[in-house]
């Protein structure tokens, strides 16, 4: 072959498909075998670089999904057609979902190298799971939506064309602009998503419209320059990469129309609220108690409330002498702490199953060790002429870190053993 065809073949790349297929290995002579060697090595070389520009994505797309199967493939196939003329990648984080979505997105990564998922197994949580998705890909642009349809995908172009310009961090898909909609949502979800939005103001600008929305485009700067200062707690990721880092995000809002879902439900339930709550907590103090710590000790609060309802049952009408009712009270304290603590505060590493039970009994070990560390320090303190009242207080904060720190290790941290 001489070096014209090599540059021919180069310049032409569709053409090499077709120069390799004249190689008829049965009839061909020792020259034309050379020449078919050196016109595969070509092809060969030139099927690289075009792998090469299929890995040169402009834009990664980020999908978080729980029981999401009935809608992947209508979402991958409507992004396709959306996203005509961009290289893009897609990646679904899926938690393990019962209904197979991981599953479905691998048939479908099958017939398209674009998209893949990630599996996490023993995790929940929209927010850590956009994290993750982001992390795992390397456009220098990334957007997040939801995989039920209800984001309007045909903005994307829109909102990377916002952020070509350079002078932007991120685009944001806004109902609550001119020209979006909240669709077809009752009163009482409009009511709340409105109250949810005037409370994140606490933490992000008040010009920023739409703070709730879980679609938007982001600079990959941006988001490496916060990402360790998210909490990436519960449903609100927006308002956390607003909350988060040293430099104010530039942002703009784009209108659009929030859809019905098209199949499966809703993940939103009452406990987002507590987690939407939590995020704030931790956007506003974290930086010196942890949030979990908070949720931990609002619940230990209640479980005092408990204890003296169990004890007031059993002690008052004489059915237990002071000492067993205490003992029982403090049990079913324990024991509605450990439950409620397993609900909330660790929702996004919850205990299923047999690790249920030696969660609960370790929980039991543990806060046992803490009843008798906060009598303790509270007598020594009292025999130091303390006072009554803050010796009892240190003794309860003392028994709570304890507690907070040595379950938050052996109950809930360790996946095995
Ligand atoms: N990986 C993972 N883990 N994904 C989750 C989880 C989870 O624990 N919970 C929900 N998802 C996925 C869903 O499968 C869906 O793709 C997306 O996150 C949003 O969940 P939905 O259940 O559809 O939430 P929604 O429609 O009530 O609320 C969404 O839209 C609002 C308006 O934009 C969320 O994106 C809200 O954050 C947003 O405010
Ligand atoms: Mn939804």
């Amino acid at each position: 072959m001489t070096p014209l065809q090599t540059a021919e073949l180069a310049s032409t790349p569709t053409d090499w498909p077709a120069t390799t297929m004249k190689v008829d290995p049965a009839t061909a002579d020792t020259a034309s075998i050379v020449d078919g060697v050196s016109a595969v090595a070509i092809a060969v070389g030139l099927a690289a670089d075009a792998d090469r520009a299929v890995l040169a994505r402009e834009l990664s797309i980020v999908v978080p999904t729980f029981n999401e199967s009935g809608n992947v493939a209508e979402l991958t196939r409507r992004l396709g057609e959306a996203l005509r003329g961009i290289a893009w990648e897609l990646v679904y984080v899926d938690d393990d979902s019962p209904d197979d979505t991981a599953e479905a997105v691998r048939r479908l990564a099958q017939h398209d190298a674009r998209i893949r998922v990630i599996q996490r197994i023993g995790r929940r949580g929209l927010s850590s799971a956009c994290v993750e998705g982001v992390l795992a890909t390397s456009a220098p642009y990334v957007a997040v939506m939801d995989a039920d349809l209800q984001h309007d995908e045909r903005l994307l172009p829109a909102m990377l064309q916002a952020l070509r310009q350079g002078d932007l961090d991120i685009a944001i898909g806004s109902r609550y602009v001119d020209g979006g909609q909240i669709g077809e949502w009752d009163e009482q979800r409009a009511t709340i998503s409105r109250l949810a939005t005037r409370v994140s103001h606490a933490v992000v600008p008040a010009a920023l419209k739409d703070p709730m929305s879980g679609f938007f485009m982001i600079r990959r700067e941006a988001f490496m320059a916060r990402v360790h200062s998210l909490s990436a707690l519960g449903f609100k990721i927006l308002v956390d990469l607003f909350a988060s880092g040293t430099q104010p995000l530039r942002f703009v809002e784009l209108p659009y129309a929030f859809r019905a879902r098209h199949a499966g439900q809703s993940k939103l339930d009452s406990h987002v609220a507590w987690d939407y709550g939590m995020l704030l907590i931790d956007k506003l103090i974290g930086r010196w108690i942890p949030a979990r710590f908070v949720s931990f000790g609002l619940i230990g609060s209640a479980g005092v409330v408990v204890h003296m309802s169990v004890l007031a049952l059993l002690f008052k009408p004489g059915l237990t002498s002071f000492q067993l009712g205490q003992a029982i009270a403090a049990g079913v304290a324990m024991v509605f702490n450990f439950f409620v603590n397993n609900l909330l505060t660790y929702r996004d590493q919850r205990l299923r199953g047999a690790r249920l039970l030696r969660g609960l009994a370790s929980f039991m070990l543990v806060c046992s060790v803490g009843a008798v560390a906060n009598v303790g320090v509270a007598q020594f303190l009292f025999s130091r002429d303390q006072g009554w009242v803050p010796a009892a207080l240190i003794g309860i904060v003392v028994a709570a870190v304890w507690n907070f720190a040595t379950s938050s290790f052996y109950t809930w941290g360790r996946r095995s053993g």
